[in-house]
């Protein structure tokens, strides 16, 4: 089964990119294209009961499948970005991570007033970037539908975080 895969794959990278975390490195599942192609179906399928307009992938590695699922699902695509990397009129919101703080944004015109936004990333650790992605859509007017990841580290409780944006939170892994 596709967890089975990804879990084999993935490589654990000890102390980066400190003392004392371990590093869910996707590199190896990048490099193992059916197995890419798996991970995109099996994240649309998950997804399939939930009405969805637009996914946001979140710099860097959200836009690894961000974009392949969105294409899969037949909707637009938005990129979510670190401080100062979008050209047009931003919105930002900052926020901590398990190592260290930083800052996204997002156009201000990437989202309508009502749309059903679908929030991917690679990772759920302690649920911080998704929570201020969250505020960004919620900014914008527009809903969280539900998140997606491949892996969700459960025991950071992230996941009790977004239950205030959306009840809906899907992970291939854990
Ligand atoms: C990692 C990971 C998630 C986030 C999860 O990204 O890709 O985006 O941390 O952590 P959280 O749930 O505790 O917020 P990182 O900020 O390291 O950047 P990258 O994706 O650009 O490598
Ligand atoms: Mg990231």
């Amino acid at each position: 089964m596709i967890e089975a895969k990804i879990k084999q794959t993935l490589r654990d990278v000890a102390d980066f990119p400190k003392p004392g975390i371990i590093f869910k490195d996707i590199t190896p599942v990048l490099h193992d294209p059916i197995l890419c192609a798996e991970i995109t179906q099996a994240l649309a399928l998950q997804l399939a009961d939930i009405k969805i307009d637009v996914v946001a992938g979140i710099e860097s590695r959200g836009f690894l499948f961000g974009l392949a699922l969105a294409q899969e699902l037949k909707v637009p695509f938005v990129p979510i970005r670190k401080a100062g990397k979008l050209p047009y009129k931003t919105i930002q919101q900052s926020y901590d991570l398990e190592y260290g703080s930083a800052t996204l944004e997002v156009h201000e015109d990437a989202f309508k007033p009502g749309q059903n936004v679908l929030i991917h990333d690679d990772l759920l650790a302690t649920g911080g970037t998704v929570v201020a992605a969250s505020k960004l859509v919620n900014l914008l007017q527009a809903n969280v539908a539900a998140y997606s990841f491949l892996i969700s580290l459960d025991f950071l409780n992230g996941r009790d975080r977004l239950t205030s944006f959306s009840p809906n939170t899907f992970s291939l892994a854990k």
